[in-house]
């Protein structure tokens, strides 16, 4: 957001004026309204196929997208990559796509199992088709109520500044890393302050690089939603609300939307100012094969599994993916793996392959909802 329209005139008319657009654009409704029902509601569907459903639609991912299908039965779920939710040249190769189905896939196991299954899980089951991301069968089993299925409701993405002043210790690293138990998923640390400088150099380079990119910034704008009714509409999408503005944000809302290079450059500095220097730490998740979809889906397990249990110990996490968008979007482009190589140069082992890149602190801040589809949409 840009900090600097608040000021003055634009402030002065916008609180001395309409009540009305407060009220219009939800200024006292946060987290209000049908776009997040799926939060309150979400144990309460009629049967146990659509409560692991609608647990899964809970999950991380990325622009809010939410690009998932799911069929049920009694017994069995499937779950098909949405390719029409894509987010455009931001996510050319559908990486993060696959990533976010495999955040769901993670609500889903911890779900089927409180609801009393035991889940058998096939990942990319039909060769014949990419869309098909996961096959669940479901045989009754005791149910299995784990600290990582109720911090569901609770997991948020949180963009606000953490507590620079407290680091984490090393058994929050080591416990975080213990959740990562994917074969072929690895996680790289970034703790020390060299290391989280190399690191905060290579996002602020990227995310430049990508708002000088019209066609990546476009297609990320295009998920931003300022407008209230819309929002409850076509709920998804990132909103004003998760920004993590604190006290701003109602004003913020009853400002005209900003053009697009505004934002962009607002978001700049945001990372500059406020997401990288207060970051306790950084981390990336890498696979053997950045293209090979049962390893993003793998990946995306992982990063459900480790925000969920950070959920529970009261840490802030926040995925930062601008480095891994440019290194697709510069093989897409042919034009020279400039950040790729960077990247590359983080993690210093050729076998693995960045696909998610994440900061993480303690909160200073309430984080708040962020949209979801219901059911009644996602279920084909
Ligand atoms: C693959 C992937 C990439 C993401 N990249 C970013 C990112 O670069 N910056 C960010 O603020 N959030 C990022 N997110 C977080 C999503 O925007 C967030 O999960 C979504 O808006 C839903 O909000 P919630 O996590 O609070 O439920 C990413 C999530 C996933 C799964």
């Amino acid at each position: 957001m840009d900090f600097l329209k608040l000021g003055g005139a634009t402030l002065i008319a916008a609180a001395g004026g309409a009540v009305w657009r407060a009220v219009d654009q939800g200024v006292f409704r946060v987290g209000q309204g049908p776009a997040y029902e799926p939060w309150k509601n979400w144990q309460n569907a009629a049967t146990a196929t659509e409560r692991i459903v609608a647990a899964g639609i809970l999950a991380s991912n990325p622009h809010n997208s939410q690009p998932w299908i799911f069929r049920i039965t009694e017994s069995t779920i499937d779950l098909f990559a949405d390719h029409t939710r894509q987010i455009g040249v931001v996510d050319p190769f559908l990486r993060e796509m696959y990533i976010g189905l495999g955040c769901a896939v993670e609500n889903m196991m911890l779900a089927a199992a409180a609801e009393g299954f035991t889940a058998t899980l096939g990942l990319m089951p039909d060769s014949a088709d990419e869309t098909h991301a996961a096959h669940f069968d479901l045989v009754s089993a005791s149910p299995l109520l784990s600290d990582l299925y109720s911090a569901i409701p609770n997991r948020h993405t949180d963009r606000g500044a953490y507590d620079a002043a407290r680091l984490l210790a090393s058994e929050t690293f080591e416990e975080i890393e213990a959740r990562v138990t994917e074969a072929d998923v690895r996680l790289f640390w970034y703790k020390d302050e060299a290391a989280r400088s190399q690191f905060g150099k290579v996002a602020l380079e990227a995310t430049q690089a990508l708002i000088a990119d019209d066609q990546q910034s476009m297609d990320s704008h295009r998920w931003w939603r300022q407008d209230w009714s819309q929002l409850q509409e076509s709920a998804d999408g990132i909103t004003l609300d998760t920004q993590s503005l604190g006290p701003l944000t109602p004003i913020a809302k009853l400002l005209p939307d900003l053009p697009r290079q505004q934002n962009d450059a607002a978001f700049v500095k945001n990372i500059r100012e406020t997401m990288l220097p207060t970051a306790a730490a950084f981390g990336i998740l890498a696979v053997n094969e950045r293209g090979d979809n049962t390893q993003r889906l793998n990946c995306g397990r992982a990063w459900e599994r480790i925000h969920l249990w950070g959920t529970t110990q009261g840490l802030a996490m926040q995925p930062l993916n601008q480095m891994c968008e440019r290194a697709d979007r510069e093989i897409q482009l042919g034009s020279g793996p400039v950040i790729g190589n960077a990247v590359r140069a983080l993690l210093n082992d050729d076998s693995w392959q960045a696909v998610m890149t994440f900061r993480l602190g303690y909160p200073t801040q309430k984080t708040h909802l962020s949209p979801r589809r219901g059911l009644e949409k996602v279920i084909a």
